[in-house]
């Protein structure tokens, strides 16, 4: 089959939000989209083959040919369709740190099948379940992308039928504080940390705390210190990000509801009012033995957006 004619010389604008998965006991399943985000411009041609520019976080490092991971899920979307794949004029613009726990391979992911989204409208419709899908398929686990997606707060699950997600609106006084070391963490390597099984009282551990969170974040954040405890991934991966282990340690004595974000090393502070970020920044500054940037970030509450510009529009 052809390119449809729809297609060609369309172009596409995404944004998509960084996101903090875990949130402490919620592994693989909640998620928190922040308002940091990577912007891509996408046009469609009639010739095959993509060009691709990066600008900003990534740039001169992540491939510009076919292997891009934004690249790879737009063609993952459209086969999912079986339709192919257009020539592709790619302009990225990022913002979300690479390899530091916020979601950066999520929002690519997101970012592509989007894109396609918007290329592919008024040719075939993409429902929120299959854009959730498509997402996962490549990221493994919903965890970051639906946040990335559907932006606030997600719980994500997954089913024989596909991801599900649920979105939720977080408390207006839950401030997000991110503190980004200069060192990645590949997130394969912390999964690969994980142990096959865990004792049952653990289980049973973060069921409570995991349940106690959401009613933190949508009602109640002074229950945050409580609700973020966790016992089934951070201790298993802190040997892996030492440093990011001692602030979280130093900060949740003083109060602070602070988890490592996603896979790691950076490390997510859930302040329970806007204040409160400056008392844990200062503690950082202070205790740190290597530089953290603080990033005091507001939650999104939409999630992944495309625009469409049609051809004629462009003359
Ligand atoms: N839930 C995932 C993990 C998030 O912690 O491994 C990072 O992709």
């Amino acid at each position: 089959m052809s390119v449809p004619s729809a297609m060609a010389g369309r172009s596409v604008t995404v944004q998509v939000p960084a996101t903090s998965a875990n949130l402490g006991p919620g592994f693989d399943t909640l998620g928190l989209a922040l308002a940091l985000y990577d912007t891509l411009h996408v046009t469609a041609r009639d010739e095959p083959g993509v060009h691709v520019e990066v600008h900003g976080i990534g740039e001169g490092e992540v491939p510009t040919d076919e292997s891009n991971l934004v690249v790879r899920a737009i063609a993952h979307t459209f086969d999912a369709f079986d339709l192919p794949l257009p020539g592709l004029d790619l302009v990225a613009h990022n913002s979300i740190p690479h390899g530091r726990g916020l979601g950066s391979s999520g929002a690519a992911i997101v970012s592509g099948i989007m894109a396609a989204k918007g290329l592919l409208e008024g040719i075939v419709e993409i429902d929120s379940e299959k854009l959730l899908a498509l997402a996962t398929d490549m990221e493994g686990h919903p965890d970051n992308v639906a946040p990335a997606l559907f932006g606030g707060l997600t719980i994500a699950w997954t089913t024989p039928e596909g991801p599900k997600h649920k979105k939720l609106i977080v408390h207006r006084g839950v401030s997000p504080l991110v503190f980004v070391p200069e060192h990645v963490m590949s997130t394969a390597l912390a999964r690969s940390l994980q142990p096959e099984s865990v004792p049952h009282e653990d289980a049973v551990f973060n069921v409570s705390r995991s349940a106690l969170l959401i009613a933190a974040l949508i009602q109640s954040p002074e229950l945050l210190l409580a609700a973020t405890e966790d016992k089934l991934h951070q201790s298993y991966r802190a040997a892996a990000m030492p440093e990011t282990n001692k602030l979280i340690t130093l900060l949740r004595e003083q109060g602070f509801a602070a988890v490592v974000s996603g896979a790691g090393p950076s490390l997510l502070v859930l302040a329970s009012d806007p204040g409160q970020r400056l008392v844990a920044a200062d503690l950082v500054a202070r205790e740190s033995d290597t530089p953290w940037q603080a990033l005091m970030l507001a939650v999104d509450f939409q999630g992944a957006s495309v625009s469409v510009t049609e051809p004629a529009a462009l003359v």
